[in-house]
């Protein structure tokens, strides 16, 4: 089968999810990873799975995603799967389902099997961390504690977790 993994990543942290998802998919089918703005989402034909992923910016996919989901042309009856980082520690299944809507519609659109979103936290960019703090409103102890939590990520733990959705997404091909 071939398989394209493309994805938005500014800092790296959903580059890194891209690769481990490579390295599980890459095991038993041919790839191509590249990164979004390599892609022509209306000549995107020649694949049988797709992996797009995106970082979570102000409170949804980020605009080039979106925006290659909504152009997105390919034939009838291959399968779609994406994958997401953010700062926030975990969302509720509520907001997930927002962020995810652009990929459900592109394969509704397309007519493709949408096989569901790996999503996992993801450091925040250093030179944006007192304009989210301000903003917020937080105290110096609870943007210490924020910091913290997200210090690190995404983890091999989390590395591990998109190797096993890949894996488990696969399986259905
Ligand atoms: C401009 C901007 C806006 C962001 N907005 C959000 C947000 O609304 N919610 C969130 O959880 N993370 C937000 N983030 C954090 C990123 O989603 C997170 O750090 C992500 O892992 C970055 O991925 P990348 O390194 O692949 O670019 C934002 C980051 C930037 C740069």
């Amino acid at each position: 089968m071939k398989i394209l993994i493309t994805y938005l990543s500014q800092t790296g942290n959903t580059e890194k999810v891209a690769g481990a998802i490579y390295e599980e998919a890459s095991k038993a089918h041919e790839i191509e990873t590249k990164k979004l703005e390599e892609v022509n989402p209306e000549n995107v034909s020649g694949y049988d799975f797709l992996f797009i992923g995106s970082p979570i910016h102000a409170g949804n996919l980020s605009g080039a995603v979106k925006d290659f989901l909504s152009r997105l042309q390919v034939p009838s009856g291959r399968k779609l799967a994406g994958f997401l980082t953010h700062a926030g520690s975990a969302y509720p299944e509520q907001i997930m389902s927002k962020f995810t809507e652009p990929y459900k519609a592109a394969c509704d659109k397309n007519a493709l099997e949408y096989l569901g979103c790996f999503s996992c936290q993801g450091f925040l960019n250093p030179a944006i961390h007192e304009m989210v703090k301000k903003g917020q409103n937080l105290t110096d102890e609870q943007w210490e504690e924020r910091v913290k939590q997200m210090t690190g990520h995404p983890d091999a733990e989390d590395l591990n977790k998109a190797r096993v959705f890949a894996k488990e997404v696969l399986a259905k091909l």
